[in-house]
């Protein structure tokens, strides 16, 4: 069966270009405007409705469609789809009026006001209500309307509201706990209540994790967040069961949020989508920003099963609520857009169309910028439009990874919570700097949840695995055994799903499998370094660790330089089965990192895209169709890449010698005979 990206591309005839349309923001004539220069941009697909529920139902028991009717003719008469959106994620100040008891409650007790978004309590039995009702209005009414090519379910489930600790969601996480753990007995059990007399007696003697005088119960805390999740996702599936039988036909997706979400589980969302879409922004402040980026558009593939994916959102310039927003540079939308392209995104686009005038998103850029047409955020936005336009056979394509990085929302919850060993140990830190080891090396992965199917990687890496269960252990186990090689960063192992320590200790279930047991977690003190024998210093965190039939790779030096860890492996490899297993008892450095991730690939057999240009990333898509490489040069200088062949596209220079890739600039190669087939 055609995917429903795949079918929407047909539809559009390429890639969907455009972004968030918000026409109730501004008078009717200026909506003329927008289409005339929607088309002028190459626009084909605009977000529409995200944040229109006080205009569509403007009073509890009246509906208003005048705009919508309006926009979506006009739309649809210049030829434009319409991904367009329950607007569920932004309730009317009048629901607010009838349901106060509905906004949510933080930890500490303080009922939030209206006055933003995502004003509500997920678990509130008014908000349903309300919310079924508005959806089922807006996909009776149009169902039919030739404009609409894609249901956009909410607006970043959880963004604002995934925590609330209100009496309502107090319900909502019992009946949640009882069906999880299905005596109090069980419960108890998983969250250890006999420390600190915390036994209970009655499922209503359980409450959400609330502010309290010390440290709160991990696993309830986990528990919670995990309940907290699943209640979004509850109305995620409500709002999409809906659309589908009142609308059958019309994909339903909603943009996820990667890893600038960590309140919502993004694997458990992913499958409860017909395609997978994703927002991404930078963070002006980090200057690899573009490696986050990557990273996060593996983790949209990932999501989608390798699968192409839609990005919703991303930005054309700054953003807003950033302490310092700084604008993008000319050239770094377009390597931005690109970057997405080239990792399985068949549709680049923004938050919004057109910059407010108003509100609280007036300083955040927009592709038609309040400068107007004359301004360089607008000359690059058409001119992508006119790019794109071209790639269309790039559309169906697929990345192929032989690598898989494994990403898990617990394990993230878990490592987080109160009174660890070090506070310093953060998950996406560890995230980021193995995917950048991959990333400098042009090692395509995909990023995946631990109990993904992994038979078809060659390599596996987990930076962090702190929180594992016992059936994705025994998945890591089982892929080894059968030949893969995987690889292991610190503090892994060391907690079940209920975030209890296992009986003998860590790395608990992966002992087996790397070869080895730790002896005791020797955190840094804020500013020591220790030294490994590969001529690498490390920070913040040391392990010390018990060989049971593994070999070390680097060892932490010998004497004081050393650390608390001195002399004892630092990274390991254990042969095991038919694979190997590697582990790591430290925050390495991007060299050992690189190192572990080298000797890995070379033991696997995988190999770069394209063999390392500095500053340069590589990415492949290839189907029937041909094989895509593109370039991306994050360098202000000129690069060539040597030995490729084939046609350059976007005006891409191939030679004998090579593909030169402007500085700051991306270059496009159809391949002459597809790498892998
Ligand atoms: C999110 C939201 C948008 C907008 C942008 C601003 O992605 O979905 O509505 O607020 O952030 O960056």
């Amino acid at each position: 069966m055609t995917h429903p990206l795949t079918a929407l591309n047909q539809r559009l005839g390429g890639i969907a270009y455009g972004g968030d349309y918000n026409p109730e923001q501004w008078p009717r004539e200026v909506w003329q405007e927008d289409v005339r220069l929607m088309r002028e941009a190459g626009v084909n697909l605009v977000t529409v409705g995200v944040f229109s529920w006080s205009r569509i139902q403007p009073r509890p028991d009246t509906y208003d469609w005048d705009m919508l009717d309006e926009v979506l003719d006009l739309l649809h008469g210049h030829g434009i789809a319409v991904d367009l959106s329950t607007p569920t994620a932004a309730p009317p100040p009048w629901f607010t009026r009838l349901h106060p008891d509905a906004l949510p409650v933080t930890s500490a007790g303080t009922r939030l006001a209206h006055g933003s978004r995502q004003a509500f309590c997920p678990s509130h039995p008014a908000y349903a209500e309300a919310a079924d009702a508005v959806v089922t209005a807006l996909a009776g009414r149009y169902a039919e309307h030739p404009a609409v090519a894609l249901w956009h379910v909410h607006n970043e489930w959880g963004n604002h509201n995934a925590l609330c600790y209100c009496d309502t969601s107090a319900e909502a996480f019992r009946s949640w706990l009882r069906a999880r753990h299905t005596t109090l007995d069980a419960l108890n059990s998983a969250w250890g209540t006999d420390f600190w007399s915390q036994r209970y007696g009655d499922w209503d003697e359980i409450d959400p994790p609330r502010d309290t005088t010390a440290f709160r119960n991990p696993g309830q805390e986990l528990d919670f967040r995990r309940f907290s999740s699943d209640a979004l996702l509850g109305r995620h599936r409500a709002e999409t069961a809906l659309l589908r039988r009142l609308a059958p036909g019309i994909p339903v997706t909603t943009n996820l949020m990667g890893t600038l979400e960590k309140k919502t589980d993004g694997h458990a969302f992913a499958p409860a989508c017909d395609l997978v879409s994703v927002d991404h922004y930078l963070t002006a402040a980090d200057p690899d920003g573009h490696v986050d980026l990557a990273l996060n558009a593996d983790l949209a593939r990932g999501m989608a099963g390798g699968r192409p994916w839609l990005l919703m959102e991303h930005s054309t310039s700054a953003v807003n609520w950033q302490p310092v927003n700084v604008a993008k540079t000319p050239g770094e939308m377009r390597r931005n857009s690109l970057t997405h392209l080239a990792r399985g995104a068949d549709g680049i686009m923004f938050f919004q169309w057109r910059q407010s005038a108003a509100g609280a998103e007036k300083w955040h850029s927009a592709m038609l910028p309040h400068a107007g047409t004359d301004s360089r955020v607008w000359r690059e936005v058409s001119a992508l439009g006119a790019e794109l336009a071209t790639l269309t056979e790039v559309t169906g394509t697929r990345v192929r990874a032989d690598v898989a990085l494994l990403f898990d929302w617990p394990a993230w919850w878990a490592l987080e919570l109160q009174a660890r060993p070090s506070s310093r140990m953060r998950y996406l830190d560890m995230v980021r700097s193995w995917y950048a080891a991959l990333w400098s090396l042009n090692i395509t992965c995909d990023v995946v949840a631990p109990g993904a199917d992994l038979t078809s990687y060659r390599a596996v890496v987990a930076p962090n695995l702190y929180l594992v269960g016992d059936k994705d252990a025994a998945n890591l186990t089982d892929y080894v055994r059968r030949g893969g090689h995987l690889a292991v960063g610190c503090f892994s192992g060391a907690v079940d799903s209920q975030d209890r320590v296992r009986p003998g200790g860590s790395p608990g279930p992966l002992g087996e499998v790397l070869g080895l047991s730790v002896d005791e977690y020797l955190p840094l003190r804020p500013g020591e370094r220790a030294r490994l024998d590969d001529g690498s210093a490390v920070a913040d965190w040391a392990e010390r660790v018990e060989p049971r039939g593994c070999a070390a790779v680097v060892r932490f030096a010998k004497g004081a330089a050393g650390g608390p860890a001195s002399g004892g492996p630092a990274v390991t490899r254990n042969d095991f089965g038919r694979g190997s297993a590697s582990y790591v008892a430290t925050l390495p450095s991007p060299q050992t990192l690189h190192d572990l991730i080298e000797a890995l690939a070379h033991r696997a057999g995988v190999r770069p895209v394209v063999p390392p240009v500095r500053g340069v990333e590589a990415v492949r898509r290839t189907g029937p169709q041909g094989s895509f490489l593109f370039l991306v040069n994050h360098t202000p200088h000129h690069a060539k890449v040597p030995g490729v062949r084939g046609t350059g596209l976007l005006g891409t220079e191939v030679s004998d010698s090579g593909v030169l890739v402007p500085g700051g600039g991306v270059a496009v190669v159809r391949e002459q005979a597809p790498a892998r087939p």
